[in-house]
């Protein structure tokens, strides 16, 4: 179906800590590369994004640093906003659900849905936290599990041996907010039924968007094969947007419910006047970048809504990567296993473009993917370094070097130059199929083929040999070297932008980028980078574009000529630089730090549990057995390691009845040192046993614990030695 103008939006990330690596390249760079190629061809494009704000995790770690939920969002909507800024991602608004205009329009847009009786309510007993006055979702409750006897399982599952849970199912259940014991309560909600709207979306998605990823299709396909329920869209919490109907006091939106409406909520912020078209015109064409676990939410959940609301349009496409791991391990927030953006804009500053190459090039497209520092480096040093920007350092320097950094005369062609050239077009054709159909990193290869092209052009040709005798040959091979230099700073501007626009700034060209919406309402801007001001100069569409100034547009990539003869080159500068050994080794030092007192911490943990276990009770004995026993107490006057062993200490011991030796394993304890003086309990009647040749008779009574470690018993006050015991 024809289209006027593209929304595109991008998942609206959890405000709960900052950006990693795996949002980066499950939907913000692909969003992005997907903006600017659209704008490049003339498209209009909104593109939106903002921070999701409300939710449950967020009001915890509010609680736990002693701060209110709107500290914790502010805090990192500015690290996200600005770490996304950073790296080139422009969106035309990144606002957030906190806001005023999304807080009425989130509670305009369930008032809508429930004057029109699109919901059903549920009354259910929950728990509830006394103490804290707060509802509890199935994580905030704590017990030991029924299956497998582990302390802390969850309420919706036990880490430990891996059953599901319910809450009602625990023993000794607490609330992890208080430690208090949970309370039920009865508490009404509303929901979305969602089975009402099964056959629609089976045919919506299952018959008429084929063309889905295949990972997004076939998870749609398993959801509505396994049967939809009814959700709850409203939860007990008091952070978030209020249920705006007579009976809800105390309850907010869920924030799944409000913040797929944050995408309209920011595009009406963006745009108060015109949003409509973008949300309503069938003519508008509306694409959501998401991460894989967001699939159900944008696939089944927020059009059932959209489509209940009515007058609103349905996504088109909804590109999804899978995951991307970090050194072989999954990526997670809370166990700091991440490459943090900011952290990286700070340690790899002007290497922004890098980061948006190797995860491009290394998206998780159709699988789970894995980045690694290694990777990153020789994506770096081989491809970018050595063929791109190597590449174009060798045409521009020696024009500079012969031509006085003018675009040479094309004097003496050679048919291999025309062909050389027209080999860019069917990378130019497939890389449009490529980004069209949202397989971005074939996309990247087929741009990347572009400066292969070149680099393989200027090695074959040797143009510095050539310069030897034939200066009009090397005009052509040079200017040949350019008009693919020009088609670079065409084809990257999408994956690259920072270096797209470096390596104009080489050519003193600038390119028409297209439109976009950051200075709001009226006609959009288009953006003409001017070269040779090094800035993009922003005009709108009825202004002429700037005069004196070389503008590229995507039609011209694979022509023939994109720099006329006589055109002045900028300085040569390098586009990229080389990645040393020394930096990739401190980021894999720092991750294997992280690693290690994760591992530490788990390990002491695990020992602490262990330590808890207590032994059964060993079967009854009589008066007379126990009276058997001569126990009683004694000192330690010597002690000494048993040679050739790790365990015994050899101890001469006084008893009050005599002085003897007792072998006794406690060497990884007690030192003989920490021994000496004191005074412990023995077993005096047990029959002696020699071990390692030494006469032992008796035994010291140690209380063992459930991880092995022992303690020996000493009586609290000090009593005369051969005391009795019993
Ligand atoms: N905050 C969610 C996440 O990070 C994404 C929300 S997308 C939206 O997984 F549609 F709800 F906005
Ligand atoms: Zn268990």
């Amino acid at each position: 179906m024809s289209h006027k103008r593209t929304l595109v939006t991008c998942a609206l990330p959890y405000a709960n800590g900052p950006v990693h690596i795996g949002h980066l390249a499950g939907a913000y760079i692909p969003g992005d590369i997907y903006v600017r190629y659209l704008r490049m061809r003339g498209e209009d494009v909104v593109f939106i994004c903002g921070s999701d704000e409300h939710g449950v995790p967020i009001t915890i770690k509010a609680r736990k640093e002693g701060v209110t939920p709107q500290d914790v969002v502010d805090r990192y909507h500015k690290v996200m906003k600005d770490a996304f800024t950073g790296l080139g991602i422009n969106f035309d608004i990144y606002s957030r659900t906190s806001s005023a205009v999304h807080a009425q329009n989130a509670s305009e847009f369930f008032r809508k849905l429930y004057d029109q009786a699109d919901f059903i309510t549920q009354e259910s007993e929950q728990l509830y936290d006394e103490e804290a006055k707060m509802f509890l979702t199935d994580r905030l409750i704590e017990g030991t599990c029924p299956k497998c006897g582990n302390p802390h399982a969850y309420g919706d599952q036990c880490e430990n041996c891996g059953c599901t849970l319910s809450p009602e199912e625990l023993l000794d259940p607490k609330s992890k907010l208080s430690g208090s014991t949970p309370v039920k309560k009865k508490t009404k909600h509303w929901y979305l039924p969602l089975d009402r709207y099964e056959p629609w979306l089976r045919d919506w998605i299952l018959e008429q968007h084929k063309e889905w990823k295949t990972n997004v299709y076939g998870q749609c396909k398993s959801w509505l094969d396994s049967g939809l329920q009814p959700r709850a869209v409203t939860r007990d919490l008091d952070w978030g947007v209020p249920v705006p109907v007579e009976g809800a006091e105390g309850k907010v939106l869920y924030v799944w419910f409000d913040a797929p409406i944050g995408y309209i909520s920011n595009t009406k912020e963006l745009l108060p006047e015109s949003w409509e078209k973008w949300w309503k015109d069938p003519e508008t064409r509306l694409v959501h970048f998401i991460g894989k676990d967001n699939i159900v939410f944008h696939c089944i959940v927020f059009p059932s809504m959209l489509k209940a609301y009515g007058d609103y349009i349905l996504p088109d496409n909804v590109p999804s990567n899978e995951f991307l791991n970090l050194e072989g391990d999954k990526i997670s927030t809370s166990r700091n296993w991440a490459v943090w953006v900011h952290e990286y804009e700070q340690e790899f500053p002007g290497c922004e473009d890098v980061l948006r190459y190797v995860l491009t090039a290394n998206a998780p497209e159709t699988k789970d993917n894995d980045f690694t520092w290694k990777d990153f480096q020789s994506r770096n040093n081989s491809e970018l370094l050595a063929i791109f920007g190597n590449f174009v350092n060798r045409a521009v320097v020696l024009t500079h070097k012969y031509f006085g950094g003018k675009v040479p005369a094309n004097l003496k062609p050679e048919p291999i130059d025309a062909e050389t050239l027209a080999a860019v077009r069917p990378c130019r054709e497939a890389l449009e199929k490529d980004v069209e159909t949202f397989h971005f990193r074939e996309a990247l290869k087929e741009a990347m083929n572009i400066a292969r092209i070149g680099n393989k052009y200027i090695s074959d040709m040797e143009p510095w040999k050539v310069a030897k005798t034939d200066l009009d040959r090397t005009a052509s091979i040079l200017y040949t070297c350019l008009q693919l230099c020009a088609d670079l700073a065409i084809a990257f501007e999408p994956f690259t932008p920072f270096s797209a626009q470096k390596l104009r700034d080489i050519l003193r060209v600038g390119v028409n980028a297209g439109c976009d919406h950051r200075v709001g309402e009226g006609a959009p801007t288009v953006n003409w980078y001017k070269a040779d001001e090094g800035r993009a100069v922003h005009t709108r569409p009825s202004s002429p574009a700037p005069t004196g100034d070389l503008v590229l547009t995507w039609d011209m990539l694979g022509a023939s000529e994109l720099l006329p003869a006589g055109h002045q080159l900028g300085e040569a500068v390098l586009l990229f630089r080389k990645i040393e050994d020394a930096e990739v080794e401190a980021q894999i030092a720092k991750l294997e730090a992280i690693k290690k007192a994760r591992q530490e911490a788990e390990a002491a943990r695990a020992a602490a549990e262990a330590a808890k276990k207590v032994e059964p009770q060993k079967p009854e004995v009589t008066f007379d057995q126990f009276g058997a026993m001569d126990i009683r107490t004694a000192t330690v006057l010597a002690a000494e390691r048993v040679p050739k062993t790790d365990k015994l200490l050899k101890l001469t011991i006084d008893t009050g009845i005599d002085q003897r030796t007792i072998v006794s394993g406690i060497a990884e304890y007690y030192s003989p040192e920490d021994m000496l003086g004191k005074q412990i309990c023995i077993l005096a009647n047990l029959a002696p046993r020699t071990i390692r040749g030494i006469e032992s008779k008796g035994m010291i009574l140690m209380a063992k614990q459930g991880d092995g470690k022992m303690r020996f018993i000493t009586p609290q006050e000090v009593v005369t030695n051969g005391a009795q015991i019993g």
